[in-house]
């Protein structure tokens, strides 16, 4: 059986009280989440330490947004993956489709960052996704292909039990546009046949795919119930402990 997750991305949102309140919200609701739900929540950089404090002793894991695609060194204002895992990150995101577009993060620049960060023992959260032309150009298919092939098929099976992938169409985040239970899961299924492709069908049947974009709890229950669906990435409902609870509540 392969694991359920949610998993908050705060983005570049709360200050560092905030943030420890929220986490502190989301510790205490989170008792009513079925156990086989792993919840994250996944913070800026400031946040992280004061959120492992926070969070220390619950069923909540804490995961970073980005790391540095270096390992150490004259690399001012970066952040290594040895600094998160020393922190007590579990997780990373990596390749947020905001890093894509503002930032020039590159597939070839997320495979030194997922290699770094399964280096120092962190589990990888990698984001792919179509962006509004492309889905209207019908291209969305060959789009994750190419991410996924670009960056996962450079590990192993092994590196993979560390890999969660997180299918997120770009014209869907943040916009209140979701994508539709049928479109999503469409796409997750091609992912995983991607990932079957590459790693056979036991190692895709074990891949984590989560669904992000504008993920809320009126929507959670049917994108959830999708066969390829095993969660979601959730960026605005995650600011709310009620709501990301609430989504945490709809499988
Ligand atoms: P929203 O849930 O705000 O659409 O953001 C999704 C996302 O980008 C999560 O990483």
């Amino acid at each position: 059986m392969r694991k359920k997750i949610v998993a908050g991305n705060w983005k570049m949102n709360t200050t560092v009280p905030e943030g420890v309140e929220l986490a502190k919200a989301v510790v205490a609701e989170s008792g009513s989440v079925p156990a086989d739900v792993k919840l994250i929540v996944a913070t800026p950089f400031t946040h992280l330490y004061p959120v492992a404090e926070a969070i220390k002793g619950s069923r909540v894991a804490l995961s970073a947004e980005n790391c540095a695609d270096k390992e150490k060194g004259a690399y001012t204002g970066e952040v290594s993956a040895a600094m998160l895992a020393s922190v007590g990150c579990q997780y990373t995101i990596l390749g947020h489709s905001e890093r894509r577009q503002y930032y020039g993060e590159t597939d070839a620049k997320l495979v030194d960052k997922t290699r770094l960060a399964l280096a120092c023992g962190l589990d990888v959260i990698l984001c792919v996704g179509e962006n509004l032309e492309e889905r209207e150009a019908g291209r969305h298919f060959e789009v994750c292909e190419t991410q996924i092939k670009n960056v996962l098929y450079n590990f192993s099976e092994e590196d993979m039990k560390h890999i969660v992938i997180a299918y997120e169409p770009v014209w869907a985040i943040g916009t209140g546009k979701t994508a539709t239970a049928e479109q999503a899961e469409e796409i997750h299924a091609f992912i995983r046949k991607t990932v079957a492709e590459k790693f056979g069908e036991a190692v895709a049947e074990e891949t984590t795919i989560l669904y992000g974009g504008s993920c809320k709890p009126s929507n959670a229950k049917e994108l959830f119930a999708q066969k390829d669906i095993d969660g979601g990435l959730i960026g605005g409902a995650a600011l709310k402990a009620a709501d990301f609870i609430g989504i945490a509540l709809s499988f």
